[in-house]
């Protein structure tokens, strides 16, 4: 507990419950951010999440913004809003993504451009428009301030199903290493986070295509199946891989820029 003590992020992708960036959020939230700037292109649910994170976190330190990471004018909005709400930024977690099935023949360029967008040019944007923010970060916290992206496993191994994902996520781990060299000099730190199997609402969509076009007999059977895959032969939920952003955004991680961490089970070792 306190390992974010009067941080300020913004979580893109972040208006869902149950998904990764939802368990981002109340992670901060639980370890004493001070104020957390939740994002995603839909807020439907946002009352409830609004309500939510009240009840268990208290008032005045949980926003939910609508916001499209593709946008350069939604990005300065949200950067100028945060800043005006909580007087700076020591923490961005590029968390949206999207993901749309299909190999070279079957991906059209539509989609692989839309996939492009958000896992590719959401990440982009988002670093170069907060990054003058992050920037001032240092002046509160030795640790600077810190840009956390999540991929993929597929950052790092071809699919022959999931092409435009896999490509996005691989460039968004090329993304991080350039920033990553080009920021340390003003202390923001960038790292990327490659989760393996987690449990959300992404994932349950992804499993049911899968099923529908016929690589496992259901929904319930690929998860099983992929879970069993890795070598710790478990599930994983938004909550673990929190665990994983906090780390990156408190101060135990000063000295760590460029890194590339595997929340998998042990998944990618396997290949
Ligand atoms: N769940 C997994 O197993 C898994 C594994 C590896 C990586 N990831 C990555 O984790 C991240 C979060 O995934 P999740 O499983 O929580 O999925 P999710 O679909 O529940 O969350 C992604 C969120 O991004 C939002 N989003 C989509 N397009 C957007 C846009 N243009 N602007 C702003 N927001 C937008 C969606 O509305 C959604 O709320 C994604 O980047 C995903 O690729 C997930």
């Amino acid at each position: 507990m306190g390992r974010l003590v009067g941080k300020t992020a913004i979580v893109t992708g972040a208006g869902r419950f149950g998904n990764i960036g939802v368990g981002v959020c109340e992670a901060f939230l639980r370890e004493g951010a001070r104020g957390v700037v939740a994002t995603d292109l839909t807020v439907d649910e946002g009352d409830a999440l609004r309500r939510e994170m009240e009840k268990r976190h208290g008032a005045d330190r949980f926003v939910l913004l609508r916001h499209d990471v593709t946008d350069p004018e939604d990005w300065k909005r949200v950067v100028a809003t945060t800043v005006d709400a909580f007087g700076g930024i020591d923490v961005l977690v590029n968390n949206a993504g999207i993901s749309i099935h299909g190999g070279v023949e079957s991906t059209s360029l539509d989609d692989l451009r839309k996939v492009m967008a958000v896992n590719h040019d959401g990440v982009f944007l988002g670093m170069k428009y907060c990054a003058p923010a992050l920037a001032e970060a240092v002046e509160r916290f030795d640790g600077g301030g810190s840009i956390i992206n999540n991929m993929s496993m597929s950052s790092f191994m071809p699919s022959n199903k999931n092409l435009g994902y896999t490509v996005s996520k691989a460039a968004g781990r090329m993304l991080t290493l350039c920033a990553a060299t080009e920021f340390g000099p003003r202390r923001i730190r960038v790292n990327s986070i490659h989760p393996g199997l987690t449990l959300t609402p992404l994932i349950e969509e992804a499993f049911e295509d899968y099923a529908r076009q016929g690589f496992w007999e259901s929904r319930e059977a690929a998860v099983d199946g992929v879970a069993a895959m890795s070598p710790l032969g478990i599930k994983s939920y938004p909550e673990d891989t929190a665990h994983a952003f906090v780390y990156f955004a408190s101060e135990e991680a000063r000295f760590v820029t460029g890194a590339a961490l595997y929340h998998d089970g042990g998944l990618g070792k396997r290949f």
